[in-house]
């Protein structure tokens, strides 16, 4: 059979994303990366040994000006999202944008406003959408092996080093990230969406950060710091540059997550009614002995139940009674097998002229929400998504 040519994509942002794209893009021998683009260029080149058809571009232009490239993948800090999204499709490049979509609603509608007018391809990288266990759980779903759905209650609990990371990272401050539910939890309340198969009506959040503060700590970065602390910067999981490696404080890379400057919170509660009257609960908290996430989902005719890091499904029916699905293909890669799928998925919809799994009406959806939880968590009060606040 004649092999298609392979489609030409560029990576726009070389940091811990672009590290975690590498197996899905091996595992993809239809898709070339051929150009890395990073604002710092040794961060980009740092990833040649993983990509090594690759040039290294030197600005934004020589990406977004290269007849060559079909489509573009952007790995950047959330709040550069939208605007480099427009300008790829602008110039006619198929986009698969990480989430979150945008920062606020306008920003996302902006987005979807132009989709309308392309066939260009947009897809959202909602990894846990498209990870094995979660589109097992809504096939499940649509099947109708439970019946309707009337009830969801998810968690997310993060790791406590994990939830350090993000106490050292960008994604501290919500002016960059747009906070944890935008940054983080937007995957779960996008498979809530999914899954509940409605958008969110109302919802009410509270949250707090009540485990990563300084107390009476004053102490700046692990380097100055004589604490036998578990969260002691040890310079792994990152992926930086040598220079970085080499001078951890210089680049704040082992800032202290207690005293930090931050301003998002570690652990949130989401309460949602969506407009099908399904209801639905999620909890995160990022200081957990380890990182997993749970869900459990009520119908008329029985429930599922899972635990993402187990790769096992719990399925119980009137008519059949209880019985266990264990999830085979988790073996895949990151995300449970999530960034491989989204990969393939990206490039079968730009050859197939196809909706992606995830696309850009689902992202300005979770923009919406993710705001609406935030005013809810802010203001204290109930929010309706058509509230002219949100
Ligand atoms: N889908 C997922 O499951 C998943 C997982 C992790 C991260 N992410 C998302 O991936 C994105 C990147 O996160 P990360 O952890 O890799 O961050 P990072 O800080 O490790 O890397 C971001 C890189 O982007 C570069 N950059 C910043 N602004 C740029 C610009 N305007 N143009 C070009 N390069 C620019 C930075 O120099 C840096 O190298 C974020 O939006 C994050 O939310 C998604």
């Amino acid at each position: 059979m004649e092999q298609a040519t392979p489609l030409r994509m560029a990576i726009i942002g070389c940091g811990n994303r672009c590290k975690m794209y590498v197996g899905a893009f091996k595992a993809a021998p239809d898709i070339d990366v051929t150009m890395l683009y990073d604002s710092d260029s040794a961060r980009a080149r740092s990833h040649l040994p993983d990509y090594p058809g690759a040039r290294i571009a030197s600005g934004i232009r020589e990406v977004l000006d290269n007849p060559d490239l079909d489509a573009v993948v952007i790995a950047t800090p959330d709040g550069t999202h939208c605007a480099l999204a427009l300008e790829a499709l602008k110039v006619g490049k198929h986009v698969l944008v990480d989430k979150p979509l945008a920062l606020n609603p306008a920003e996302a509608r902006e987005v979807l406003a132009y989709t309308g007018q392309t066939e260009l391809v947009l897809q959202l990288a909602f990894t846990l959408r498209a990870s094995p266990f979660y589109r097992r759980i809504h096939s499940l779903v649509r099947e109708g092996t439970i019946g309707q759905v009337m009830g969801i209650e998810a968690a997310e609990h993060m790791g406590r080093d994990h939830g350090a990371s993000y106490m050292r990272r960008w994604q501290r401050n919500s002016a960059l990230s747009g906070g944890l539910l935008t940054n983080k939890c937007c995957h779960d309340l996008d498979i809530l969406y999914w899954l509940a198969g409605a958008p969110a009506r109302r919802l009410a959040s509270f949250g707090g950060r009540d485990f990563f503060n300084a107390g009476s700590r004053t102490v700046t970065h692990c380097s100055g710091c004589g604490e036998d602390c578990r969260f002691r910067y040890n310079g792994t999981g990152l992926n930086v540059t040598e220079e970085m490696k080499a001078n951890p404080t210089k680049y704040d890379l082992d800032l202290c997550a207690f005293t930090s400057n931050k301003d998002i919170v570690d652990n949130q509660v989401v309460i949602i009614e969506y407009e099908n009257k399904v209801r639905a609960t999620f909890t995160v908290q990022m200081f957990s002995d380890r990182s997993d996430r749970t869900i459990h989902i009520s119908g008329t005719k029985g429930f599922i139940r899972g635990t993402f890091m187990a790769d096992s499904l719990t399925v119980y029916t009137d008519a059949e009674g209880m019985r266990e699905i264990r999830i085979s293909e988790t073996s895949l890669g990151s995300h449970g097998g999530g960034d491989e799928f989204l990969v393939r998925n990206f490039a079968d919809s730009i050859r197939q002229v196809a909706a992606p799994l995830s696309c850009c009406a689902d992202g300005v959806e979770n923009v919406l929400t993710c705001t609406a939880a935030e005013i809810a968590r802010n203001q204290k009060r109930t929010v309706a998504l058509a509230d002219a606040s949100v």
